[in-house]
């Protein structure tokens, strides 16, 4: 009869995973596009971890030292009390100088295959060697990052332990390898929809559910997808609708910067969505506070559809069960200071 055909075909649904009509469940379909964030560091090529070298790349991400101010260090705009950003629009450096992007989180950076809001850097190793020389951001340069170095004792003694095998271990490039050994470390498993991507599907509530659906099947996972959901590929701001002037200003063409390529133009990395409840102000610019916003704006600039005011408030509850359990992180103590180390220059 047709009850125990129903609950029949119910049955067979939920143990095959299967919907009405041999449709994907949205959990499966889920699984299709996004990874949980794994619990432990991957590995890394050609950068194995040691405790010594964790250690002194935890050491150096928030040595201000590495700045020729003495003041800045990779915590001051990675802030692991503030999900590894800084809450700026854009970030401040060096003499007080505004930068002219928006800074990413250092959580789960690991995962983007796609460095910094146009991918001018291929890793975290290459990555961190960025922000040390950068006018705006540390203002040093490598040598006298060495020299600084050198100046203490107990910093040669750990880079030693940390690359054994090298005689002259103390390099700028050593250094790099330290830092992305810790960011490595910095994860944030277990959010919400980890937990419903490995299966338990009430971690998601219905409006969250709803909110993941749109996500879905109205296209954002088309650029935000993977285990950061975003971080990969690179895509036009304002594919089908420009957006204001001040949300886009006019002298950051993104990726054309980096490729001279026709067609880069305005075209940023899609940046990854873990934590993003916590990591406002909004795109390379900053300049929207609002995650609700955001998502409205993605709506009609990325995808020519205006979400309405339930769409809008489904989609960012589900992109607030993006925030993970947030790595606990101790202050270091840092090395004290030799008669030879650099004096701060403001
Ligand atoms: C980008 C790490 C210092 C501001 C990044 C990214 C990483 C990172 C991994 C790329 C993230 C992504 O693309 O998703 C570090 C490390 C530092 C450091 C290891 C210390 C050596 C700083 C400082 C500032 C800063 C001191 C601020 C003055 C920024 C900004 C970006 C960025 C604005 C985006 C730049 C762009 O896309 O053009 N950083 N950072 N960083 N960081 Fe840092
Ligand atoms: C930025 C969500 C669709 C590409 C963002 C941000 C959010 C978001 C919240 C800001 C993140 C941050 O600044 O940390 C969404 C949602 C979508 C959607 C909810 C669906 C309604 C898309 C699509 C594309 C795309 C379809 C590609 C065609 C980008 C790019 C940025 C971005 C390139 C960076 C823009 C910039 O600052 O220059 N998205 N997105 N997004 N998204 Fe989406």
């Amino acid at each position: 009869n047709l009850r125990t055909l129903t609950s029949f075909l119910a049955v067979t649904a939920l143990t095959t995973g299967l919907a009405w009509g041999g449709q994907e469940t949205l959990l499966e379909q889920s699984r299709s596009y996004f990874e949980p964030i794994p619990t432990s560091a991957p590995e890394l090529k050609g950068n194995p971890a040691t405790p010594e070298k964790l250690l002194l790349g935890h050491m150096l991400y928030f040595e201000p030292r590495l700045s020729a101010s003495s003041l800045i260090s990779c915590q001051t705009c990675h802030n692991v009390g503030l999900a590894g950003a800084d809450m700026q629009e854009t970030s401040v450096g060096h003499g007080w100088q505004k930068g002219p992007r928006n800074a990413p989180t250092t959580y789960n950076a690991v995962f983007n295959t796609a460095q910094f809001w146009d991918g001018r850097a291929k890793d975290l190793m290459e990555q961190a060697k960025g922000p040390v020389q950068a006018s705006v951001e540390m203002n040093n340069t490598p040598e006298q990052v060495l020299v600084t170095l050198n100046s203490m004792p107990e910093y040669v003694e750990l880079f030693k332990k940390s690359f054994p095998k090298e005689k002259e271990p103390v390099t700028f490039d050593n250094m790099a390898r330290a830092i992305e050994i810790f960011e490595a470390t910095l994860l944030t498993p277990n959010a919400p929809f980890d937990l419903f991507l490995k299966g338990d599907e009430k971690a998601l509530s219905a409006e969250e559910t709803q909110g993941l659906d749109f996500f879905i099947n109205k296209g954002c996972v088309g650029c935000h997808s993977g285990v950061n959901m975003g971080g990969t590929g690179y895509f036009p701001f304002g594919v089908v609708e420009k957006p204001a002037g001040e949300i886009l200003p006019e002298g950051d063409t993104g990726r054309f910067q980096v490729t001279n390529t026709a067609g880069d133009e305005y075209a940023f990395r899609s940046p990854p969505l873990r934590n993003v409840a916590l990591t406002p102000p909004y795109f390379h610019s900053g300049k929207v506070w609002s995650l609700n916003e955001s998502v409205r704006i993605m709506g009609s600039a990325q995808l020519g559809i205006a979400l309405n005011k339930e769409e809008a408030s489904a989609i960012t509850a589900f992109l607030k069960t993006l925030t993970g359990e947030q790595p606990v992180v101790t202050h270091p103590v840092l090395p004290p200071q030799t008669d030879q180390t650099p004096r701060p220059v403001l």
